[in-house]
């Protein structure tokens, strides 16, 4: 998935990024990442000479970390550095915490703050006097008990509360993920291309590949705990990064009774070249998840959005590289079409030849379902739409609607069809999480319906993220950028009386076929 077809292998796409202003992290990137194995050199290298914060702390936001040579030993995270570099790390509770499942309570809130048997800084001596035993006899080897674990690691402290479910692992974790692994190995945007709008590089997907993730680790998730009931999860990991090796629970404790101590042996520790760490109760410590967006990615997203590192920020360039894996596993038409057309805002995608309108209906649901007159009725509007006006003077494009039932489809047929869709539509509720696998045009919208007065930011925020648009509708209100509704769950939020008003959406999408919204 890495490197698209008729793109660049990794030699080149190397070759190309030296000299760009991220060189040094490439560097010491392909320098640890991509050296044969030998475990005098972890220590001489890493224990010595790496007390740096700056070379070891590649980037950093709330719950998201990426670390060049982190250690573990006895289930507790150490990180390596010098008395001078230690200052320069963030407070450990911005990047990790206990683990626990979250609860809303001020006692759990509490316990899910990090200790020093979580994660601990210490110094290189420290280090060594450790994991490294020095005998008085000097004939006798130096025994090094740190062990490498090669190639580049996700490191996943989440329990399965939130990892079980579609949303939150794809649109969330997934998500996140990608947008820091992705804004971390990228070349920052010049500053006069960050600042503009129309600048092409927010609107292009060819941008150097970043270096494989090799391994997932789930250190507080068995095997069972990131796998939704309907299976889109591990349908999507296994598409979307084919080789990348899963660890779970059971065997991070098989890492973690490996390093204790037996009898007069010293500890041993696990060493990795490359992690990013991930914690969801850091992120919500963040100022964007905690108080703004309650989207863990989110904190991942802005940070390297502000660093100028999220190259196709407009049309989820960064994201590209996975949904354009899971479109190839689907067997879906391929990322093709995508191209700037001028430097004006609103032309730079182009229009899509057929407006697909693809309504995700949960009428099959258990809950949070619409009023059944209601949803008919609004089956009955989009189907009128075909006879819709010209529109602007151009050849209007063909219309099609599609009334999904995702429990009656494949997953490949579920991601072929978002791959299509223009216009995704639905009540809030995890369906709506295939819109991170739609192709990004001019008029890519997704509409979601709550129970008035409702409104939560996952759809949202994950929409807009993408550089598509969001609209959010009561009945017959609409709110859209820069308007929305505050966070609330009313009475009635999960219920099966949801009213929607079907010539409200007809208009609605008029409007934004029409480039009025
Ligand atoms: C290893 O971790 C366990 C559990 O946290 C703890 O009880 C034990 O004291 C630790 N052992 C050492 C040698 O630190």
């Amino acid at each position: 998935m890495i490197f698209r077809h008729g793109s660049l292998n990794r030699r080149d796409a190397l070759l190309l990024l030296l000299g760009a202003s991220s060189m040094h992290i490439w560097s010491m990137l392909f320098g640890t990442a991509m050296a044969p194995s030998d475990q005098s050199i972890v220590i001489n290298t890493h224990l010595q000479h790496n007390g740096d914060a700056q070379e070891q702390l590649l980037a950093h936001a709330p719950g998201w970390t990426m670390f060049r040579n982190l250690y573990m030993s006895n289930g507790t995270i150490f990180i390596v550095a010098d008395e001078n570099s230690r200052k320069r790390f963030p407070e450990i509770r911005m990047i990790t915490s206990t683990g626990l499942e979250a609860e809303n309570t001020p006692e759990n809130i509490a316990m899910r703050e990090p200790t020093e048997e979580n994660m601990r800084i210490i110094t290189p001596q420290e280090a060594k006097a450790r994991w490294v035993s020095i005998p008085s006899d000097r004939k006798a080897n130096v025994e090094n008990r740190v062990w490498s674990v090669e190639g580049n690691t996700l490191l996943f402290n989440d329990p399965k509360q939130f990892l079980r479910h579609y949303y939150h692992f794809v649109a969330e974790l997934f998500f996140g993920v990608q947008a820091f692994w992705h804004g971390a190995f990228s070349a920052p945007i010049t500053p006069a291309d960050a600042l503009t709008a129309s600048s092409p590089t927010h609107f292009s997907l060819s941008h150097p590949a970043a270096p494989p993730m090799h391994r997932a680790i789930f250190a507080h998730s068995n095997a069972d705990g990131w796998r939704d009931d309907p299976g889109f999860n591990s349908y999507f990991l296994r598409a979307a990064l084919p080789s990348l090796i899963v660890e779970h629970q059971e065997d991070w404790n098989d890492r973690i009774i490996a390093t204790r101590p037996v009898g007069d042996q010293p500890e041993r520790a696990w060493h990795f070249p490359i992690v990013l760490f991930t914690d969801r109760s850091a992120a919500h410590r963040g100022r964007m998840c905690g108080s703004t967006t309650q989207r863990t990615a989110s904190e991942a997203w802005d940070y390297m959005r502000l660093h100028g590192k999220l190259r196709g920020l407009h049309i989820g360039g960064w994201w590209a590289p996975l949904r354009e894996a899971v479109w190839r596993f689907a067997g879906a038409p391929e990322a093709s079409g995508i191209t700037t057309r001028n430097r004006d805002d609103k032309q730079l995608l182009p229009m899509p030849e057929r407006i697909v309108i693809s309504y995700i209906s949960r009428q099959g649901a258990r809950n949070r379902k619409l009023i059944p007159r209601d949803h008919e009725a609004l089956v009955k509007s989009m189907k009128e739409l075909r006879k819709r006006r010209q529109l602007d003077g151009q050849i209007p494009p063909e219309w099609e609607f599609n009334e999904l039932l995702a429990e009656r489809m494949t997953k490949d047929d579920q991601v072929k069809a978002a791959a299509r869709t223009t216009i995704m539509l639905g009540v809030h509720g995890n369906g709506l999480t295939h819109l991170v696998f739609m192709k990004p045009n001019r008029a890519s919208t997704v509409i979601e319906i709550f129970y008035p007065k409702g409104f939560a930011h996952d759809y949202h925020w994950t929409t807009r993220s993408l550089g598509m648009t969001h609209v959010a509708v009561w009945n017959d209100k609409i709110y859209t950028h820069p308007e929305k509704p505050g966070v609330d769950y009313p009475e009635g939020f999960q219920g099966n009386e949801i009213p929607v008003h079907g010539p409200t959406i007809a208009k609605l999408i008029e409007d934004r076929v029409a480039g009025k919204i």
